[in-house]
């Protein structure tokens, strides 16, 4: 198989399975604890939180772990309006995934008040259509780069046009990608997961600026500094502390393969399939992500592309794994004013420092293969 779905998970790198062994197997005590395995637990915690904070130039009071990007996203956006009341309104981007989206839809439905904000054919905020906006005690949820094409939201200028508003983005997808460092990235609140840096599932991160009072959103014992409830689950943090360690090490060597792949890909992919679109910009994109959809899309639809693909050998997806193997087109291409047809002809590609340049080109040449018989 060819696996180029690395926006929906990464393969866990060998070297973070050995990090958490140990917390899998002896090192099983529960964190708050007194004794010795307990204490263990803890100091292998509290060492992975400072880790994480100085990836990203934060206070370990800064970083809470949570079970990953879904939840993160939902925990600030409900306990900005309900549980810390930090917050009277939420304006959240139409390009969203939808672990920001479906929870701003239930407060919508609780009765908050709460907007989607436009973007443009690049899928960039609309910044003149925010800055008409009321924001005065508002929470603005904009993602980092976006899961399906990639794109970068330019966040300092966001910030200058909301002002003193609360700014959360959702770093899932940017994270060990780019760097983030949050002396110089002007948000409140960001939220991570590990599993799409080589690190495994089930695990993320908030990070909540010092001096906000940030009321659980998850109730329960007192960990996380009471703002996350639930037994930490210390394996998996060590893990994804050790992924990010590891992208961040290598951040410009695996940055300078991925473009290198996915320049390859645009190139055939230009070279072999007429009537295409490039969804992602060449500029203020990540480094590993490229959405292309077909323009005659009566004849093709992104379901079948896949289908087709993964018959072939080669596993590619139409945007979010949490939206593939439904036929819904992407709210994402929708929201950048593509018809809804093209918005359903289209195709993922996402690489990682593992993808090699000759299983590029073998699925640039079956995708092309693919779509001149579907032509026919
Ligand atoms: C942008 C974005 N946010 C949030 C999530 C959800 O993260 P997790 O799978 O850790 O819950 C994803 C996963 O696809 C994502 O791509």
């Amino acid at each position: 198989m060819i696996y180029l779905d690395n926006s929906a998970t990464t393969i866990l790198d060998p070297e973070v399975l050995d990090a958490m062994m140990p917390w899998l197997t002896a090192g099983y005590g529960n964190a708050s604890s007194i004794y010795k395995i307990g204490r263990s637990a803890r100091v292998a915690i509290e060492q992975s939180r400072t880790e994480f904070a100085q990836l990203i130039g934060a206070h370990p009071a800064e970083i809470i772990f949570t079970s990953g990007g879904t939840e993160s996203n939902n925990a600030v956006l409900k306990s900005c309006l309900v549980d810390s009341k930090l917050a009277s309104s939420l304006v959240y981007s139409a390009t969203e995934h939808h672990a920001v989206i479906h929870p701003a839809e239930s407060l919508a439905q609780q009765g908050f008040d709460v907007h989607e904000a436009s973007v443009d054919a690049l899928g960039k905020v609309d910044l003149e259509a925010l800055a008409k906006r009321p924001l005065e005690h508002a929470l603005v949820s904009i993602m980092h780069a976006n899961n399906e094409t990639g794109v970068i939201q330019p966040l300092t200028a966001i910030r200058t046009v909301i002002k003193d508003a609360l700014l959360h983005s959702d770093a899932v997808q940017s994270f060990g990608k780019v760097p983030i460092d949050v002396g110089r990235l002007p948000v409140d609140f960001l939220s991570f997961s590990a599993h799409k840096l080589h690190g495994p599932k089930g695990v993320g991160a908030m990070f909540i600026r010092k001096g906000i009072d940030f009321k659980a959103h998850q109730q329960g014992g007192g960990q996380e500094r009471n703002r996350r409830a639930g037994t930490e689950p210390v394996a998996l943090i060590v893990g994804m502390v050790t992924a990010a360690r590891l992208a961040a090490e290598q951040m410009d060597h695996r940055t300078q393969h991925m473009r290198m792949c996915i320049a390859t890909a645009r190139e055939m992919i230009t070279s072999t399939i007429p009537n295409v679109r490039f969804n992602t910009p060449t500029d203020d994109a990540l480094p590993n992500i490229l959405n292309v959809s077909f323009l005659d899309a009566e004849k093709l639809d992104g379901e079948s592309i896949l289908q087709a693909m993964d018959i072939a050998g080669v596993a590619v997806s139409n945007g979010s794994a949490c939206v593939s193997g439904s036929l819904q087109p992407s709210h994402v291409l929708k929201a950048m004013g593509l018809p809804e047809s093209e918005a359903r002809a289209a195709v993922r590609l996402s690489v990682s420092k593992d993808t090699s340049i000759d299983e590029v080109l073998m699925a640039s040449t079956l995708l092309s293969e693919i779509i001149r018989n579907m032509r026919v």
